[in-house]
């Protein structure tokens, strides 16, 4: 029988997070005010936030760890699709809709994701909760309440990419562990599209290469970044190099309770919970 104290958390979540510089547990009320105005002037200005060093190096160390040990539990996609996740049946270079791009990489479902894991214990904080909420100006928020991809690990070896991509959600919301030898960037075009306008000049010539405005953002391990991404066409480029690109991906919704469909999760974690 397990004891109490195999039950009880033992890690503490100013042990994962670096709260004295980001102060996301009110225990600096004024800094915590100041760090939300910030990530909120940051997204309206160029759509990402990027926070370094809000893990502490230990915890990115311990998950870069969890990561590699998991990676044969881990389920892997490598799919070919276009601009707006469509499948499209021919390639058209002269189409915005019609240029395939390739994307590949291995998932680590939550349900993997250990007792004690710095991930479970950053995600499952109310304070991270409410934090990350705040700002992204978002009312009601929520945890994900999907089994396998509440908070994942994503590993990119060699040749792995995200090829450009309108997101269908309104933020995403990440933590890189490991960046790779080479490759493995990310790069935007932000606002290329809005509500009323497509943009599909603006959009073949950031596929082409020819469009200016293209960001990369670093990639410093323990970044949170915020990002949005349903106007702001962005990619992972290829990794090169033996070193595996390891992110968390952090999902939350403004619905409670809101969680994929049996397709989505067979899709993306090979299994299903309905
Ligand atoms: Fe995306």
């Amino acid at each position: 029988m397990a004891s109490p104290a195999a039950t009880t958390r033992t890690v503490a979540l100013g042990d994962v997070i670096d709260l004295e510089r980001y102060p996301v547990d009110g225990s600096d009320a004024p800094r915590r005010r100041a760090l939300v105005e910030y990530c909120r002037a940051a997204l309206a200005f160029e759509g990402a936030c990027q926070l370094p060093g809000f893990l502490r190096p230990g915890a990115v160390e311990a998950l870069v760890a969890e990561a590699l040990e998991k990676r044969d539990r881990s389920h892997r996609t490598d799919d070919v699709h276009n601009v707006y996740f469509e499948r499209i049946a021919e390639a058209d270079p002269d189409d915005a809709a019609g240029l395939l791009e390739h994307s590949s990489k291995n998932a680590i479902a939550w349900d993997l994701i250990g007792a004690d894991s710095p991930l479970r214990i950053a995600y499952e904080s109310e304070a991270l909760t409410r934090f990350i909420g705040d700002a992204l100006s978002m009312s009601e928020f929520h945890r994900y309440a999907d089994p396998f991809g509440a908070a994942s690990l994503m590993l990119f070896g060699p040749g792995d990419e995200l090829g450009w991509h309108f997101d269908r959600s309104p933020f995403a919301v990440t933590v890189m562990l490991q960046p790779p030898l080479a490759g493995g960037e990310y790069q935007y075009h932000h606002h290329l599209r809005s509500e009323s306008d497509e943009n599909p000049a603006g959009v073949l010539g950031a596929l082409r290469g020819t469009q200016a405005g293209r960001i990369t953002l670093p990639s410093e391990p323990g970044t949170l970044s915020m990002f949005r991404g349903h106007h702001s066409l962005h990619r992972v480029t290829p990794v090169s190099g033996e070193r595996v690109r390891i992110n968390a991906v952090l999902a939350y919704s403004a619905t409670p309770g809101d969680k994929l469909n049996g397709l989505t999760q067979e899709l993306f974690y090979g299994r299903r919970s309905d």
